[in-house]
C-alpha cells in the first residue's frame, strides 16, 4: 500500500492502523490512538495548516538518490539499527517502510510526525509525536534507510531479491565486535545540525515501529569527521587530525557514478541508483594515541597535524607523492601510513565517500575515554569496502583502533513521489 492510500485510509494523520496501534499499545491506551491518528480532535486546524506545507514543499535530496549521503554533511548523528520482529510478514515490512517514508518526508522538513502530530490530538490519548523538536527548525535532518542481509533471509520472502555480495562483512585483522552493536535488518541514519532534531526523528521512527521491529543498538555522534562539498572546512577527528580531505565531493559528478551510485547493469533493479553503507564503530585508543610523539603521530597519518597536508610535501589539498624520499633515502610518506594504504592509487583507484562522526560514551572501567570515530561510508559494492579495509590491515594507526561494531545495508534509491523507500523491493 502506498502512503498515499494509507492517508486516504487512514485519515490525515498518515499513519496505518497497525503503526497507530503500536504506538497505542506502547501506553497501553489502543482505542484512543487510532482516533488520534485520524485527527479529530482541537488540534485538527494546526494540523491541517502543517499537512498543506508538507505537500508543498519539496521532498528532501535530489529525488535520484536518498538524502544522507552528498547531503553537506550535518553537525550530528544519531543512527539505528533495527530488526523486525517475530512472527511479522512481509506486509508488516512493506506497512512498516510506508510509515516510515511517511513520517521521516515530514521530520525532514521540520513537522511532527503526523498531522495531529505531538499537541494537535485527542486530550485522551498518547500524542502521535513525542514533541521535543516543537518549535525547533528542520535542522537540515536528512534520513537514510538501508535494508540488511538478514532482511533477505527467509523470513519474507525476498531471497531472490538479495543482492550479490550482501553479506557480513568478513572477519578483519583487529575486529573485536560486539554482536549486539553490529548488523540489523534496517539501519536509519539521521543527521541533523541539531542533535534533539536528531534524535527526536530515531525516538519516533522507533515508536512508529513498535510491534513491527525494534531498535537493536543505536549510536549517538557529534562532530563530522569529513566534509562532502568544496566549501565545508574539513573538520577534525578525535586524534586532532583534519579527516575527509580527500573525500567525494557532491559535485564531482562522475566520482559518484564510478564509486558511490550502484549502476543498473551491477545489481537486482530494486537498488539501481542506490549505493551500501557500511558502518564501523571504531574505538580509539585515545590515551595511548596522546602519549606519541607529534612525529610519530604525524607518521603513522601519512600527514601533518597542524594543515593534513601529506608529508610529501605541498598544501592540505596537494597529492600525495608516494615515490617521494628523504635524504636518507626513505620514503616521506611511510609504507604502513594510513594515508598511503587507503588511497586509490593502493586500492585499484577505488574510493569510498565517507561520512563517519566523532563519538564519546562516556569512560570504560579503567577510567579511559570510551571515545572513537563512528565510520560510515558509502561505496557502490561491498567488495570496493572490504578491499580497502585489507589494505588497511598493515596500517600503523592500527595499533591505536579497536573495531567494535560493525554492519553493511544496501542503501536503496530515493523512493518516486508518493511511494515508499523500497517500493521496488517490495512491488508496493
Ligand atoms: C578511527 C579510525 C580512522 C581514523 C582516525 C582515520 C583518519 C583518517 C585521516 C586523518 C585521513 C586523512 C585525511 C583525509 O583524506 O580524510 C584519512 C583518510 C582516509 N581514510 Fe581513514 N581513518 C580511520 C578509519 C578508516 C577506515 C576504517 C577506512 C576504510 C576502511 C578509512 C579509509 C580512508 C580513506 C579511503 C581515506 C582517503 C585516502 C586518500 O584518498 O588519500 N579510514 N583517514
Amino acid at each position: 500500500m502506498t502512503v498515499a492510500q494509507e492517508q486516504t485510509e487512514h485519515g490525515a494523520g498518515g499513519l496505518s492502523r497497525r503503526g497507530l496501534m503500536g504506538l497505542a499499545v506502547g501506553a497501553g491506551a489502543a482505542g484512543l490512538a487510532i482516533g488520534a491518528g485520524t485527527g479529530i480532535s482541537g488540534g485538527v486546524a494546526l494540523g491541517r495548516a502543517r499537512e498543506r506545507r508538507i505537500q508543498d514543499a519539496a521532498a528532501a535530496g535530489d529525488g535520484i538518490h536518498q538524502p544522507g549521503i552528498t547531503t553537506p554533511v550535518q553537525d550530528h548523528l544519531h543512527f539505528a539499527a533495527f530488526d523486525m520482529m517475530a512472527r511479522t510478514s512481509r506486509d508488516d515490512v512493506a506497512s512498516l517502510l510506508a510509515d516510515w517514508t511517511y513520517a521521516a518526508t515530514r521530520m525532514m522538513q521540520g513537522l511532527d510526525v503526523s498531522a495531529t502530530g505531538a499537541v494537535g490530538g485527542s486530550p485522551e490519548a498518547p500524542p502521535d509525536d513525542t514533541g521535543e523538536a516543537l518549535g525547533l527548525p528542520a535542522s537540515n535532518l536528512t534520513l537514510t534507510f538501508g535494508f540488511g542481509p538478514s532482511l533477505f533471509d527467509d523470513r519474507f520472502g525476498l531471497a531472490s531479491q538479495r543482492p550479490d555480495g550482501l553479506e557480513r562483512l568478513p572477519a578483519f585483522l583487529g575486529d573485536d565486535l560486539d554482536p549486539e552493536r553490529s548488523d540489523g535488518d534496517f539501519c536509519i541514519q539521521a543527521c541533523a545540525d541539531d542533535p534533539q532534531v536528531a534524535v527526536h526523528a530515531i525516538r519516533n521512527l522507533s515508536r512508529i515501529a513498535f510491534g513491527r521491529a525494534r531498535i537493536r543498538w543505536s549510536q549517538l555522534g557529534f562532530g563530522r569527521t569529513s566534509k562532502t562539498t568544496s566549501d565545508q572546512s574539513t573538520p577534525r577527528n578525535l586524534f586532532g587530525f583534519k579527516d575527509g580531505t580527500a573525500n567525494i565531493l557532491a559535485d564531482d559528478a562522475a566520482a559518484l557514478d564510478e564509486n558511490v551510485w550502484v549502476p543498473a547493469s551491477e545489481g537486482p533493479a530494486w537498488l539501481a541508483g542506490g549505493s551500501y553503507l557500511v558502518a564501523r564503530r571504531i574505538a580509539m585508543l585515545i590515551e595511548t594515541w596522546d602519549r606519541t610523539r607529534l612525529a610519530e603521530q604525524d607518521r603513522v597519518v601519512g600527514r601533518d597535524k597542524a594543515q593534513g597536508a601529506p608529508l610529501s610535501g605541498g598544501d592540505e589539498f596537494a597529492a600525495p607523492d608516494f615515490a617521494a624520499t628523504d635524504a636518507a633515502g626513505a620514503p616521506r610518506i611511510d609504507a604502513r601510513s594510513h594515508v598511503r594504504l587507503a588511497h586509490p592509487d593502493t586500492n585499484g583507484g577505488i574510493r569510498l565517500l565517507r561520512r563517519g562522526y566523532n563519538f564519546v560514551d562516556g569512560t570504560t572501567d579503567l577510567g579511559r575515554l570510551n571515545a572513537g570515530l563512528f565510520f560510515l561510508s558509502f561505496q557502490r559494492s561491498p567488495e570496493r569496502y572490504i578491499t580497502v579495509q585489507r589494505s588497511l590491515s598493515t596500517d600503523a594507526m592500527g595499533e591505536y583502533l579497536k573495531h567494535v561494531g560493525s554492519g553493511l545495508w544496501s542503501v536503496p534509491p530515493a523512493p518516486a513521489p508518493g511511494a515508499s523507500i523500497g517500493a521496488g523491493l517490495l512491488g508496493a
